[in-house]
This record gives C-alpha cells, sequence and structure tokens, in this order.
C-alpha cells in the first residue's frame, strides 16, 4: 500500500476523547499543549467531541483557568488566533483542582469524566497526560490505578502520554517502567520525546527508505562520520536552573532526544512502518552502541564543560555558576559533547558525534552525514586524508530542510574546483509552515499510533549507555575535568580535539 495514503489513513482514526492534563497550570500546558490542540482544532484535525480536563493544585475556577490560557494564545498559536475557533475550543476546558496525592481528587474526576462521557451516550476515551513535576509521576499513576481510571470501558480505551525526564538513570526509569506498565499496558503507554514529532525528525525514514539513492551509501564503506548539533543560545531564562542544575545536558537532550536522532540515522530498514516494527530497529542501535564504562573511556570520548560569562546575540550574559537558581558551585554540565562508535557491520569503525550546548551562538539542531572523499588521483580532493566535501544535511529546526554539499567546476577556463549546495526548505518547497511536533504526538495518541513514541526497552537502553558517563563524572575517583567556553562561542576547545583526533572537525553552522 502507497504509504502516503496509509498515513492519511492513521491520522483520521484519531478518535473523540477527554484529555486530562496533570500539571495543567504548568509550563508545558501553555507554552506547547493547549497551543497545540487549538492549531489542531483550526486546522479541523482535532476529533469533534474533544473535552479537556486540567488537573492541577492550584484553586481556580473553570473561567480563571481559560483566562489564564486566553492571555497566552496570542502568542503561540501558529497563525494567529481565529475567535471563531478560538471560543468553542475554549469551552470545551474545564478545570479540576486536587492534590497529586489526594485520593478523593481522583474519585471526583472520575466522577467528572462519567458525566463528560454521559454527554457523550455512556461511552468515552480517556487520554491521560502527565506533565507535572516528575515526583509526582509515580503518584498519579498509582492514584489513577486506584480510581479504576486505567480501565477502559467496553469498546471504548485508556491510554497515558508520560512527559519527559522519564527517570533520571536506569534504575529510576526502570522503576517508572514498572509503574506505568502495572498501570497501564505498554500498547496504550506513549513515552513522549517530542524530537520525534519533528518534521524533519519523521522526514529521516522517508529520507533514508524512500529514495533509492541513499541506502546503498549508508555504511561505512561510505559515510567517514555523523555529527548531530542541538546548539541553543538560550541559557537558564525563566527559572530554569532550578530544573536544569539537577539535570545537565547529557540526560536532558542527549539521553532521549539526541539519541533518538542517531536511532533515526543509523537504524536498519524496518520490515514495515509499524509502531514496533520501526522500535524493533531503533533498540538495536541503542543496544549496539559501545559503553564507555570507564573514567578513562569517559575521558576520551566525552567532553563536559560550563560557559562562563560572554555575549550573545549581541548581549552580555552570566557564566553558567552565576545564573538564576544555579548552584554557584555546581559541577553540572551545560554542554556535552561526545564520540559514540555503534559496532554493527554497517557502522564498524564510522564515528558518529553528538554535541548540544546552552549559549552557543544560535538555535539550530542539525544531522550531517560526512561522506568519505572521492580516490585521491584525479582531482586531488581528500588527499589529506580527512573527510570529504560530499556532505549531506538534514537541518531539524530552524529552517527545516536537507541540503548536499559536493564539489563543482569554478565556470572559466582553467580548472578549478570549488564546494557547491543542493538545497531544499521545507518552507518553501511546501509552502507552509511544519505542525508544531506536539501537535503530531497528541493526534498520534489519540489515533493509538504509538510509532513516534519512545519504547520502555529504548528508554532503559539509553540509560543504559548515560549511566556510566554520569557515573564517571559524579562517582569516581578521578573524575574527568569540566571543560570551559565562553558563553556565544561555539564550545569548548577541548570537543574540538576529540574530532581532531580523528583528522575531523565540527562543522560550522
Ligand atoms: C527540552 C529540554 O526537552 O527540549 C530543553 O528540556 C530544551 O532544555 C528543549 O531547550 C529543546 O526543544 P526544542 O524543540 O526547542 O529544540
Amino acid at each position: 500500500m502507497n504509504p502516503f495514503r496509509e498515513d492519511l489513513v492513521a491520522r483520521s482514526k484519531a478518535e473523540p476523547c477527554t484529555i486530562v492534563i496533570f500539571g495543567a497550570t504548568g509550563d508545558l500546558t501553555h507554552r506547547k499543549l493547549i497551543p497545540a490542540l487549538y492549531n489542531l482544532a483550526a486546522d479541523g484535525e482535532l476529533p469533534t467531541g474533544i473535552q479537556i480536563v486540567g488537573f492541577a493544585r492550584r484553586d481556580k475556577s473553570d473561567e480563571e483557568f481559560r483566562e489564564g490560557l486566553a492571555n497566552i494564545n496570542e502568542k503561540v498559536s501558529r497563525s494567529g488566533v481565529d475567535e471563531e475557533v478560538w471560543k468553542p475550543f475554549i469551552q470545551s476546558v474545564v478545570y479540576h483542582r486536587s492534590e497529586f496525592t489526594d485520593s478523593e481528587g481522583y474519585g471526583r474526576l472520575a466522577q467528572l469524566l462519567d458525566r463528560i462521557d454521559e454527554g457523550r451516550g455512556g461511552r468515552g476515551n480517556r487520554l491521560f497526560y502527565i506533565a507535572s513535576a516528575p515526583e509526582f509521576f509515580d503518584d498519579i499513576l498509582l492514584h489513577l490505578k486506584q480510581a479504576g481510571l486505567n480501565k477502559a470501558r467496553d469498546g471504548c480505551w485508556s491510554r497515558v502520554i508520560v512527559e519527559k525526564p522519564f527517570g533520571t538513570d536506569l534504575k529510576t526509569a526502570h522503576h517508572l517502567n514498572e509503574v506505568v506498565n502495572a498501570t497501564f499496558e505498554e500498547k496504550d503507554t506513549y513515552r513522549i520525546d517530542h524530537y520525534l514529532g519533528k518534521e524533519t525528525a519523521q522526514n529521516l525514514m522517508v529520507l533514508r527508505f524512500a529514495n533509492a539513492i541513499f541506502e546503498p551509501l549508508w555504511n561505512s564503506k561510505h559515510i567517514d562520520h555523523v555529527q548531530i548539533t542541538c546548539s541553543e543560545n538560550l541559557g537558564m531564562e525563566g527559572g530554569r536552573g532550578a530544573y536544569y542544575d539537577g539535570a545537565g545536558a547529557l540526560r536532558d537532550m542527549v539521553q532521549n532526544h539526541l539519541l533518538q536522532l542517531l536511532a533515526l540515522v543509523a537504524m536498519e530498514p524496518p520490515t514495515d512502518l509499524s509502531a514496533d516494527g520501526v522500535r524493533d530497529e531503533k533498540v538495536k542501535v541503542l543496544r549496539s552502541l559501545r559503553h564507555w564504562d570507564t573514567p578513562e573511556k569517559v575521558a576520551k570520548n566525552v567532553v563536559r564543560a560550563q560557559y562562563t560569562a560572554g555575549h550573545v546575540d549581541g548581549e552580555p550574559v552570566p557564566g553558567y555558576r552565576e545564573e538564576d537558581r544555579v548552584d554557584p558551585e555546581s559541577r553540572t554540565e551545560a554542554y556535552v559533547a561526545l564520540r559514540l562508535m555503534i559496532d554493527t557491520w554497517r557502522w564498524s569503525g564510522v564515528p558518529f558525534y553528538i554535541r548540544m550546548g546552552k549559549r552557543l551562538p544560535k538555535k539550530s539542531t542539525e544531522i550531517s552525514v560526512h561522506f568519505k572523499d572521492a580516490p585521491c588521483v584525479l582531482f586531488n580532493t581528500g588527499c589529506d586524508g580527512s573527510a570529504g566535501d560530499n556532505v549531506l544535511v538534514i537541518r531539524i529546526q530552524p529552517d527545516e530542510g536537507i541540503s548536499l554539499r559536493m564539489v563543482s567546476k569554478i565556470p572559466g577556463n582553467s580548472l578549478r574546483l570549488e564546494p557547491v549546495k543542493m538545497d531544499f526548505h521545507y518552507a518553501t518547497s511546501f509552502g507552509k509552515a511544519s505542525p508544531e511536533a506536539y501537535e503530531r504526538l497528541l493526534l498520534d495518541a489519540m489515533a493509538g499510533d504509538a510509532t513516534l513514541f519512545a519504547r520502555r526497552d529504548e528508554v532503559e537502553e539509553a540509560w543504559r549507555f548515560i549511566d556510566h558517563i554520569q557515573h564517571a563524572w559524579h562517582q569516581s575517583k578521578n573524575p574527568p575535568p569540566i571543560a570551559e567556553f565562553v558563553a556565544g562561542s561555539w564550545g569548548p576547545v577541548e570537543a574540538d580535539a576529540l574530532l581532531q583526533e580523528d583528522d575531523n572537525q565540527w562543522r560550522r553552522l
């Protein structure tokens, strides 16, 4: 069957339901979830009959909750707010006040959901979205079970979406998985990783498997190395330091988003496009990562760093340890660069480099695939042994697109060569902005399609790899040092040295 058609069928399968958001007064609900649901409504993609229940601890009436959401809608909708859409949309939102640990509050929630279902003739699907602070995840799940809300009514479904962070190490992730799976079946569990919902991340599989030209080259014979860069210009604005200083770049972004991107780049073609077909292949990549399981290996393959005061976008910014709500003695990394090796036939000997940092010069996420050079016979290209000029760049954001760099002759009578770029921009080719990741993911959860959500084994495999590094940094007798870089620069010299050891260099973004 034509995959494009199949997708249309999947999208139309999003079913009416009640969405209960735990942590509804938090930042994520305001910045991402409500705007995503509104945008779906504006595009006519939200199934009719959706009801949204905001569950949180603060005292508020329905009206006050709605007003709080209305204040932010101008900023966040994709195409401005259409009052005709907003008015009925916001009327479908109600507020439910309760402590996360109060059984009685869940009893009242069950009654509220029953009343909503009555309006639908006694039927009702339920989507529980856990977006609270992570310390409440267990409590929420246990209380949902106690109140019987995890059980679907006949012919209906009950699903759960769990936000990040999914644990802080393998042990806590395993524990959380146990609690989740004791409450909801794995098929009803949606561990969200919003990077998987980004348009370009989804397009990675299409690029690789719908075009016959790339796959024959997609291996150690032709690829020299791969770089995955996620740079952010923001630091710890808005009190974010309180969470971030306890997490760090490795846990905040590498364990989840960036290892997921790596898995999409490196996986074998799945046998089909089913959720498990795709996730089976991704987890094999994670399982094949060579573990840096001694402090020496960590020191050789991983660089961590903090920024010192500098300038970003022409504005002075503080150093990491001077940031709001960051410990002045903090040893948390706000930048990390890693060399990863995937021990499979396909990738034997091909380094994958990941770097992620706050307070770098600009916001940009991209994957670059660096091909080996043409033989050094005719045109003197690649004669220094470094990676060649053929680079395939997949821009995840902003300016989503794909470009291919190749060598060309400069017009003229002499034979001079120069790299040129073939460039595809989503915005110009398709003439419209890509939907926000949360839109696609919410729709998929309503349709019962878990392809773009992380499965239990993926999350645990990723932690298994990350845990060794955390251990070397925080528990070994000789922890590798923390490097420094000036805010607004492209990271520490130690990260440059990491690539130079392999005769490579970071791509200039
Ligand atoms: C979040 C991290 O998961 O992703 C943040 O906690 C990070 O630290 C954010 O800034 C990046 O998301 P995006 O979609 O803006 O690239």
